[in-house]
């Protein structure tokens, strides 16, 4: 990919999972991160941080809340002070909360995720945009194949993430005559602790009294077109990493989908 060198990128939710990656896979390009996560994730935090400095790049990290405007802009100016600039937002902390009916949903499960996943998303491009150079950059916000259609049993969720492409799709009009893209990307099942934990294997396999990741994998294999049950962190970062890169310079106010075909199968 080209362009990323000596860019700066701030990543949410950069702790584990699939923030880590997108970390990773920026300073294998070249890239300066500032690496961003709850106050809990400190030592992961720094766990991410070795991994960018392992490529050669300066990673800053800090912790910030993304449901609190005030720490997120905090944060990421004390980021971009240290690093000189800002280039990329990769708004990817997210939460997924237990499922329900959509009548059955608890208000505190309702605004909890919708205070992460949409509210926080709206506050790392809020304190994120007024830092991007007059050269423009590129905004990619993490949405799910729940933002593209709907499941039972998590209009949350749902409902943050078709919300997020709305707020991407605004941005995309805002920003464009500054040169700055905004796309939103939408993986499948990925394999991070989001999936694989026990009341994740449980929901997929309620004949089961102990079921395990394979006995998940099955069921979530049977969904996709490609024969795996879920793609990696990594499957997902090089997407980012792409939709921020010159090469997807003409690319702004699109969806990017990362599912091993999930979202097509029709048998
Ligand atoms: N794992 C999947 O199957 C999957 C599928 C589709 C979309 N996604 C999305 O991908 C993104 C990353 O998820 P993941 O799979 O890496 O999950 P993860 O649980 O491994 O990581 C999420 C990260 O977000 C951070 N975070 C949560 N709440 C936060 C808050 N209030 N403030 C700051 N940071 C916070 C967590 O500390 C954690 O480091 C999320 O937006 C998620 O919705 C995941």
């Amino acid at each position: 990919m080209s362009g990323l060198t000596d860019k700066v990128v701030v990543v949410t939710g950069a702790a584990q999972g699939t923030g880590r990656a997108h970390c990773e896979r920026f300073a294998q390009e070249g890239a300066d991160v500032i690496a961003l996560d709850t106050d809990t994730a400190t030592a992961d935090l720094s766990a991410t941080a070795a991994l960018v400095e392992r490529h050669g790049r300066r990673c800053i990290t800090a912790t910030a809340d993304i449901r609190d405007g005030d720490e997120m802009t905090a944060a990421i100016d004390q980021g971009v002070e240290e690093l000189g600039r800002l280039d990329v937002i990769v708004a990817n902390a997210g939460i997924h909360a237990t499922g329900a009916p959509t009548w059955e949903i608890t208000e505190e499960a309702w605004h909890g995720t919708l205070d992460v996943n949409l509210t926080g998303t709206w506050h790392t491009v809020k304190a994120g945009v007024p830092h991007i150079g007059a050269e423009g950059g590129s905004v990619v916000i993490i949405s799910s194949t729940n933002g593209l259609r709907g499941t039972a049993n998590s209009a949350h969720y749902t409902a943050s993430k078709h919300a997020v492409v709305g707020l991407a799709r605004s941005l995309a009009n805002e920003l464009g005559a500054h040169q700055i893209r905004v796309n939103t990307v939408h993986p499948g099942a990925v394999g991070t602790a989001m999936v694989l934990n026990e009341a994740t294997f449980r929901r997929l396999r309620p004949d089961l009294e102990r079921p395990t990741a394979e006995d998940a994998a099955e069921v979530l294999r049977a969904r996709n077109l490609l024969p795996v049950a879920w793609v990696e962190p990594v499957d997902v970062a090089n997407a980012v990493v792409f939709l921020a890169s010159d090469e997807a310079r003409y690319i702004t106010g699109t969806q990017l989908v990362v599912d091993a075909g999930l979202t097509q199968r029709t048998t």
